[in-house]
């Protein structure tokens, strides 16, 4: 059953994830747009600058399809090709949406990014102090459309993750250019930083739809399994030099950060080795030759093809949860979009 349902989706695009929700992100997009303006010239530019550099939207679209997964479980009826979603669920799709906006625009301040998506990133060309602040105001923005639209219960359930981002984000730093980076620091700081949010937007959704308690907790492990799987990948493309993802390949080794490639490298060798790499590790930021030494050394040992069998039992994971719900263009889009985690080079 799990294999049917997996193997019916290889070379998946976002378009086709898209499909059973176009109309809805349609909507989803203009409502979305509503909330970037505000009073002041500066502020509204940089807004703009930020609406358009929006990623792929990953979590709108997990939120919506959660949402009319759990809605068919109900038996309500969801009509391809028409607008399905509730004014909640776009609530909902919007908050996560806007909250992973800013932690991004907090996180190129504290990475010193020049870059976010192949653009110049906001701390870039406004400087950091502006960026701080259109990021709080995106973060207070999301919340008080919550808020001032009455539904509590959403609020409650989406504003949890800012702690939890903070805290991953804050533990991420602390182990940057550390040697005792384990894997069990890297899977606590994955949870965190992205795999929390992305558990709370497939619960979300479901709470969006007053599905039931146990919904709501299948949909948060759902969400949480891609998110770990969805960050692994982000690790592996890191050291991909063939990757489009906006950003030069092996960032991560340049801001000292451990990951799942290198920590499976570091698993596997002899201590000489390791001693060796660490020493390097903490000369990358600078030292261009270090960065090659340590990529050319995860390439010839597999860490990524290994990294990637640790990604593919969260993505079974995630499918097992979905095989549990009825077939609808719903979850087979969440099945693919399962497969387009793996499968990405973006
Ligand atoms: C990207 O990590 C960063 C995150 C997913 C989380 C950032 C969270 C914060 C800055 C906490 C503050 C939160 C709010 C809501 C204001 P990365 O640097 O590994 O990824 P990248 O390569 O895309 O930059
Ligand atoms: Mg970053």
């Amino acid at each position: 059953m799990l294999r049917a349902l997996y193997t019916i989706s290889t070379m998946v695009t976002l378009e086709s994830i898209r499909t059973p929700i176009a109309a809805d992100l349609e909507a989803f997009g203009e409502f979305l747009e509503g909330q970037f303006q505000a009073d002041g010239h500066l502020m509204n530019q940089m807004l703009s600058h930020v609406m358009a550099t929006r990623g792929k939207g990953v979590r709108p679209m997990i939120v919506m399809l959660c949402a009319a997964l759990c809605s068919a479980a109900n038996k309500r009826q969801w009509v391809e090709g028409e607008r399905n979603c509730s004014k909640r669920t776009y609530l909902a799709a919007m908050m996560v949406e806007m909250l992973h906006t800013a932690s991004l625009i907090h996180d190129d301040i504290i990475d010193n990014a020049d870059s976010r998506r192949g653009k110049p990133s906001v701390n870039a060309l406004w400087q950091s102090r502006n960026a701080v602040l259109v990021g709080d105001y995106i973060l207070a923005k999301a919340m008080s459309a919550g808020m001032q639209s009455a539904q509590y219960d959403l609020v409650s359930h989406i504003i949890g993750a800012v702690t939890t981002l903070c805290e991953g984000e804050v533990l991420q730093g602390q182990h940057a250019r550390e040697v005792d980076t384990t894997r069990q620091d890297y899977l606590e700081i994955i949870y965190k930083k992205t795999a929390s949010l992305l558990s709370i937007s497939a619960s979300a959704g479901a709470v969006s739809v007053m599905a039931s308690r146990e919904d709501v907790s299948q949909m948060r492990r759902f969400g949480e399994a891609l998110g770990m799987a969805f960050q692994i990948q982000d690790d592996i493309l890191d050291y991909s030099r063939s990757a489009q993802t906006g950003k030069p390949a092996n960032n991560d080794l340049r801001e000292g950060k451990i990951t799942l490639p290198l920590i499976e490298v570091l698993e596997q060798c002899d201590e000489a080795e390791r001693a060796e790499i660490l020493r390097r590790l903490k000369m990358c930021a600078t030292d261009e030759e270090s960065v090659d030494y340590i990529q050319n050394i995860v390439e010839a040992t597999g860490g990524a093809a290994m990294a990637a069998r640790t990604m593919q039992r969260y993505v079974d994971r995630a499918v097992a949860i979905l095989s549990q719900y009825e077939d609808s263009p719903y979850r087979s889009a969440l099945v693919n979009l399962c497969a387009y985690v793996v499968e990405r080079n973006k």
